[in-house]
Parts: C-alpha cells; structure tokens; sequence
C-alpha cells in the first residue's frame, strides 16, 4: 500500500512525531505530501517544540509556521555550536552601576542608577531578526532632593499594554509607573512615565526583589518582609518575615501549586513557601538544601546565599512543570529543584520545626571559575538552556540541560570586571548587564545593522573591538568551554 493511500488524518499523525529534515524530506517527495506538511506538518512541529521569546513575539504572529520552524532550526543550530552575534545595547555608563532588566512582549526596560531605558520590540518585515530600538530614558531623580537608585523592578499586568511598572528605590519607596512612550512618528519626542507612591518601607529597609504574575504582586524587601498584593484590589497584606538579608524572589501562581520562593543570606538559602487564597503561608512548604545524596542522621545546616532563581528550561527532562526551580548560589552552583520530587536531604524526616531539606535534582557550575552566581534564567535553543551570570570577569555560563557536562562560559563585551547582575534567556536572545552597560547575544538568523541601536564606528571606542567580517555587526567576546574532560560535573 502506498503511503499516501492512508487517510489524510492518519498522515496528520504522522507528521507530527517528525524532525525539520524530514519534514524537509516528506514535503519534496509529492503534492500531497507537501500540501500536508505546509498546512499541517510546521504548525504541529511549532506545538511540540515550542520557543518562548518577548521580543520575536510579535513578529512570530506574523511569520508563516515554516518561517518560523526555520528560524528556530538556524538558532538552535547557532546553539549546539556556540555561535552568536554579541552587541552592547549602550554606550557604557559614567559610573559603575548595579542594573535590573524587566521584559514584556513589547519592550526591554533597563534600570541603572534612578534611570531606566526601554528599548521597543520592532515587528521584521521579513525573514530578518525582529529589530529592538531605543524607545527613550527616564530619570526619576527628584528635580531637588536625594537621587534614589532603583532596587527592583517589574511589569505588571495592565491588560497587554506593557506600560505599568512596579520599581522601588532604594529610600524605600515603591512606585507604580505608567509609561508614556512617544508617539512614532514624532522623532524628537522622548520617553514620559507618570508614577506615584504605592508604599513606603521605613528604617532604611528597601524592596531587593520585584517579582508579578497575573494581578499580583510579589515584593521581598531587604531585611526579609515578603509581601504578596493583589494589584486589583490593594489592601496591605500581612508581610511574612523570612528574618533574613534577601535577596531574591520568585512567583508562581500555576493551578498546580501556587507558590513564592525566596533567596536569602542564612542557614535556609533557598525556600518555598506556598500560596493559599493569595497568601503566603507563614512557614515554608519547602527547604531547598545542596546535598546531592542524603546524609544520616542529619543533613548538616548550609549557610548559603542564593541570589537568582528562574523557572527550569521548558524542555528539561523532568517535563515543562513550573514546579521545578532554577536557583544561582554563593558557592557559584547552579542547582535544579523538583518541587515535585521526594528526594529529601534526611531519609525518614519530616520533622516538627517543618518540612524535611530537599536535594536537588541537578546541579551545573564552571569548574574553571568557580564564581558566585548573581543571577539565573532559562530558556535558549532546544529550549533546554541554562544561563548564569557570575559574580565576576561579566562571564555568562550556559549549560544543556540534556548534557551538563559540555557547559561553556563567556565574557561580555569589554571584558570587565564586573558582575553580570541581571540575565533574561529567550529562545534565540540573552540580555545582560553589568556594571557598565546592557548586553545581548543573539543565536538567531538574519541580525543586520538595523537590528539593535546603533553604536559609534571606529577603532577601541568604549573600549570594545567590533568583529571584522559580517559588515562589523557582532563584537569580539572572549568564550571558554567549560571543559570538564575528566571532570565529574554533579559532585555536590
Ligand atoms: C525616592 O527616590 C525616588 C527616585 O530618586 C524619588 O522619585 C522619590 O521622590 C523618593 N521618595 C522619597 C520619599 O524620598
């Protein structure tokens, strides 16, 4: 029997269990074939092997499925080979900063200092990389008064328009900021924000992580206040205090277990603490601990700090489950959670102070440099990426989730010295920053001079090399493997 006697929807099956190439191959084999792959075969393939990305979002709307499988393909492949195009996204600042980057589909905000920068997600004409420009800054130092650096920084919901932030200052303020961007066809018009105070925090405490999902709100200030705040109906929530320098918070309010997790500096790093009726439970539902395997009788206290922590690559082996935890440490580890799992740190335990230590299920670093991990986030080709900002020489790690092992490092361009203090992974683009200025390395196709703000041409300018070749697009940046021959990558 031929292939093409079987009934169309059968076929439909078929295609959806293919690779690229043999989609490629069946497509050219006859009409119908090809008439089912291109009204079938890419969308099916899009479903399985989904990319999340911000800035490509609008374009993706606009692509034909095929476009869109062939941009992933050629990016995927950049990743398994380590090629990208590496751009500054500034000019450096004048002083040393300590920036955040917050992301919506429609925009990259970069705070530094008491000033933010927006660069818009343009929408390709065509097959080539979705451009990102330079919307406009705005400084929220007081006109007369103390300049207040900003400490945290989010999006929130606002019904798609990606106008409304939350940013707090380090006086301790929290503002809720609504951007005016200016309109397009007005080139010299400039980026305006309306904002007012939502609250205050006082003895010198401020919020050190933002962090929001749906309507609510999620603050975690310095001395350890967890506040979870509905943004629709603002009262003043209890705050739970997790008695600790925090660091770090993380939101998920997925149906199949509302959760916050919080990084901190203590002898309980990383907890979890679930989410009931919009409220954080007083007492952690979880204590992520780092031993690999279970020690008896005790699992002996880490004292630890956690600074970044990201929701697990959607293509990781344990499944896309928002219940598994990405989480940058002080000893410059990179561990993976399943919030799911029963690995405890003690076998039998569960004892009456709370929840039994759980171990992790992964655990990545740099055995070259083993640096304080400042911040995590996931996502990149084959969607089963890993990136880590360190704490120093602005190197980036990036790990496959599938093979740990082959991880490689690289330094932003300019090579400083400084931390990378904020990462955001997408499918095809990583955005960091570092003391100096924000950064994108991007793994996708057809990036040209219209894709990124332009930079000033020449010789060592802000001290960078832009690369011979390809029209001087792409920067010199120095990438290392991680090379761990005869190296374990997994002791704890
Ligand atoms: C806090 O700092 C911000 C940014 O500099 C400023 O806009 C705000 O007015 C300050 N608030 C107070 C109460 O000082």
């Amino acid at each position: 029997m031929l292939l093409t006697a079987l009934p169309s929807d059968v076929l439909i099956l078929v295609l959806q269990r293919l690779s690229v190439g043999e989609l490629v191959a069946l497509s050219e084999t006859c009409r119908l074939l090809n008439s089912l792959v291109t009204e079938f075969g890419w969308a099916a393939y899009l479903r399985i092997n989904p990319r999340h990305s911000f800035s490509l979002s609008q374009t993706r709307k606009k692509w034909p499925t095929k476009m869109q499988v062939r941009y992933d393909f050629q990016a995927d492949r950049s990743w398994a080979r380590s090629e990208f195009v590496a751009r500054p996204l500034s000019r450096p600042w004048s002083g040393k900063m300590q920036p955040i980057l917050a992301i919506s589909p429609s925009r990259l905000i970069v705070a530094a200092g008491s000033g933010i920068s927006s660069y818009k997600f343009g929408v390709a004409r065509d097959s080539e990389s979705p451009p990102i420009h330079l919307e406009g800054t705005f400084s929220f130092a007081p006109p007369n008064g103390r300049v207040s650096d900003i400490t945290g920084i989010t999006f929130v919901d606002d019904g798609g328009l990606d106008q409304t932030l939350c940013i707090a200052f380090q006086n301790g303020t929290l503002q809720r900021v609504s951007l005016q961007p200016p309109p397009q066809d007005d080139p010299t018009a400039s980026l305006g924000a309306t904002y007012s105070v939502s609250s205050r925090l006082h003895d010198g405490d401020f919020i050190e992580s933002l962090s929001s999902a749906r309507s609510m709100l999620l603050s975690l200030s310095s001395s350890g206040a967890a506040t979870l705040t509905n943004l629709q109906f603002p009262s003043l929530p209890e705050a739970v205090a997790l008695n600790a320098r925090s660091w770090v918070s993380h939101l998920c309010l997925d149906s199949s277990g509302p959760y916050a997790a919080f990084g901190t500096s203590s002898t309980n790093p990383l907890r979890v603490h679930s989410i009931t009726n919009d409220e954080i439970s007083k007492v952690p539902s979880a204590i992520l601990h780092t031993n690999l395997h279970s020690d008896l009788p005790a699992p002996k206290p880490v004292t630890s700090a956690v600074y970044g922590i990201s929701r697990a690559p959607p293509a990781s082996s344990w499944g896309a489950s928002p219940q598994i935890l990405v989480s940058g440490w002080f000893d410059g580890y990179v561990r993976c959670y399943d919030l799911r799992s029963s690995a405890r740190a003690v076998e039998g335990a569960g004892s009456l102070d709370g929840p039994a230590p759980l171990r992790p299920v992964l655990t990545m670093k740099d055995p070259l440099q083993l640096e304080t991990i400042y911040s995590v986030s996931c996502g990149g080709g084959s969607s089963s990426h890993v990136a880590a900002g360190s704490a120093r020489h602005s190197v980036v790690s990036f790990w496959d989730i599938r093979s740990t092992r082959t991880g490689w490092g690289v330094h932003a361009p300019g090579n400083d010295r400084s931390p990378v203090y904020s990462v955001i992974l997408e499918s095809s683009r990583l955005y960091g920053a570092t003391q100096s200025r924000p950064f994108v390395y991007d793994f996708g196709p057809g990036v040209d001079l219209e894709t990124y703000p332009a930079l000033p041409e020449g010789r060592g300018i802000d001290g960078l090399k832009r690369k011979k070749g390809s029209s001087g697009i792409g920067y010199y940046v120095t990438k290392y493997p991680h090379s761990t021959r005869g190296l374990p990558a997994n002791e704890p």
